[in-house]
């Protein structure tokens, strides 16, 4: 057949250019975002390319409906609508702190909605005979058990990042041999769908392989501990990026294949990446239970007494200092006092004092959460530097500031035995002086670990609101 004179109608033209240029702004998106200063343009890029996919799609759909095209405007419309009355206030209303577990529900949505495709796919055309149908059927049923296990997967880590399920994790006997035989079960399900020929005879093992998948994604993630939930998250973004690939394939649409491959593809290096930052065995962590039997809290342990300090001694501290390393965590983003401690940086430099930022890669509850609060508050990029390039620095350094960190600068890392035991931790520790910004002696990180460096030589607790100390310490410089 010559492609070149086939008359096809303009909009499915249209669509296909659409959809090769939206392919490429999606992985000019991708590329933009991996740096700090051209990241604002990867996102810009990114919107215009899903914005030209729902022109194309949402066209292609109206065009395709002849004489109802009307009605499938007005459906379509309305399930837009639905969407945004939901979306814009969750959006609007969420803190930044809150991101990681409106990125979970939202990818459950994902997950939720490759499970209908699948079962409307099927029961459109349940039964033809033919090795192309048997095929159909094959990706059908992945896409049920992909979305199944990334829906209730998603649910369980928005319930554990909220804190309306605690973090610790689920620790069934006999928990490896649960998933390996839910898996076996599932593909065996999946091969006994793709043989049948009817509704009524494959909606049997589907209903079944549903039901599976749905119970293991609970399982998986329930087995996974605290600390280790940021891989978790980006995992998830993993399994919605296949699941999305899977329902591509179901409705034949390739931009759905593209865009779901690049997601799944960049989450799993992602989560690849933040397991090697945790000295954690990525497989490990996926299988969960990590690290977390019979671990030591380091609950009862007794450190000894710590020693308090105030702001007007910190910012004399300061005013001596040659060289100041601020290593912010969550607290900063909690107590938003990247603007405050922007301002301290410039009032610093000012001075000529040398000041950097070592920022750990699981700081906070995103990725890149610190990179972007101390963007936002105008920090300049060529300060701020990844936990690796500046570690061996921290000897030289007169004073650590500890904004709101705990967990990264644990040195109870270091023990083994811990449940944090072999995570990279910044060595905030070899610094001359260390001072922990903190509210109370009370609470510790997220992985619930005691912090030994609290209660060293050369520590001192700033104790309070970060935003509240900063702001006295800029009063006093
Ligand atoms: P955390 O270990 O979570 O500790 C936060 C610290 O901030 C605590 O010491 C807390 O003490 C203090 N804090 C909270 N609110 C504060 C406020 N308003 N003012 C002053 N201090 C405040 O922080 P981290 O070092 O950034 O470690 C991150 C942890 O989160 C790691 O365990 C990581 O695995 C996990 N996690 C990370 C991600 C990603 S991708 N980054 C996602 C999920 C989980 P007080 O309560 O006493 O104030």
């Amino acid at each position: 057949m010559d492609l070149m004179t086939l008359e096809l109608p303009f909009e499915i033209r249209f669509q296909s250019l659409a959809y090769i240029a939206a392919a490429i702004l999606f992985i000019l998106a991708l590329a933009g975002l991996s740096k700090q200063t051209t990241a604002q343009r990867g996102n810009r890029l990114g919107m215009l390319g899903m914005a030209l996919a729902l022109l194309a799609t949402v066209w292609v759909v109206i065009a395709g409906a002849g004489d109802n095209a009307t009605l499938a405007a007005i459906l379509i419309l309305v399930a837009l609508g639905i969407g945004a009355a939901v979306g814009i206030p969750v959006a609007q209303r969420v803190e930044m702190t809150g991101m990681p577990e409106l990125i979970a529900l939202l990818h459950s949505f994902v997950g939720l909605a490759a499970v209908f495709v699948g079962y409307n796919s099927f029961i459109e055309t349940p039964g033809e005979d033919s090795i192309y149908n048997a095929f159909h059927m094959g990706e059908v049923g992945l896409a049920v058990f992909i979305g199944a296990v990334t829906f209730t997967g998603s649910i369980v880590a928005f319930l554990k990042l909220s804190g309306r399920l605690s973090g610790a994790p689920l620790m069934l006997p006999h928990r490896h041999w649960l998933n390996g035989g839910a898996i076996v079960a599932s593909l065996a399900l999946i091969v006994w769908f793709a043989h049948t020929r009817s509704l009524g005879a494959g909606m049997i093992p589907l209903i079944l392989l549903t039901i599976i998948a749905l119970a293991l994604g609970v399982h998986l993630v329930a087995a996974i501990g605290g600390g280790d939930m940021p891989v978790v998250v980006s995992m998830l973004n993993s399994y919605s990026g296949w699941a999305a690939a899977m329902a591509g394939f179901t409705l034949g649409n390739d931009l759905l294949i593209i865009t779901g491959a690049l997601v799944g593809s960049s989450g799993a290096y992602l989560s690849y990446i933040m397991s090697k930052a945790m000295n954690r065995s990525f497989i490990s962590v996926i299988l969960g239970g990590f690290g977390s039997d019979g671990a030591v809290t380091g609950e009862g342990k007794d450190y000894g007494s710590h020693q308090e300090t105030a702001a007007d001694e910190v910012a004399q501290m300061l005013k001596d200092a040659n060289k100041v390393v601020i290593t912010p965590g969550y607290g900063m983003a909690v107590a938003q006092a990247q603007y405050p401690v922007a301002a301290m940086t410039q009032k610093l430099s000012e001075q000529g004092i040398d000041v950097s930022f070592a920022i750990h890669p699981v700081a906070g509850r995103l990725p890149g959460h610190m990179n972007v609060l101390l963007a936002e508050a105008n920090v300049p990029y060529d300060i701020v530097f990844e936990m690796d390039e500046i570690n061996d620095e921290l000897a030289d350094a007169d004073v650590v500031l500890v904004i709101g960190a705990n967990d990264t600068v644990n040195p109870a890392a270091e023990e083994p035995g811990s449940p944090i035991a072999g995570m990279p931790v910044i060595k905030v520790w070899e610094a001359k002086n260390v001072i922990v910004f903190k509210r109370s002696m009370g609470n510790a990180g997220y992985a619930g670990v005691q912090n030994p460096l609290f209660f060293n030589e050369n520590t001192k607790m700033l104790l309070g609101d970060a935003k509240d100390s900063v702001d006295q310490i800029n009063a006093s410089l």
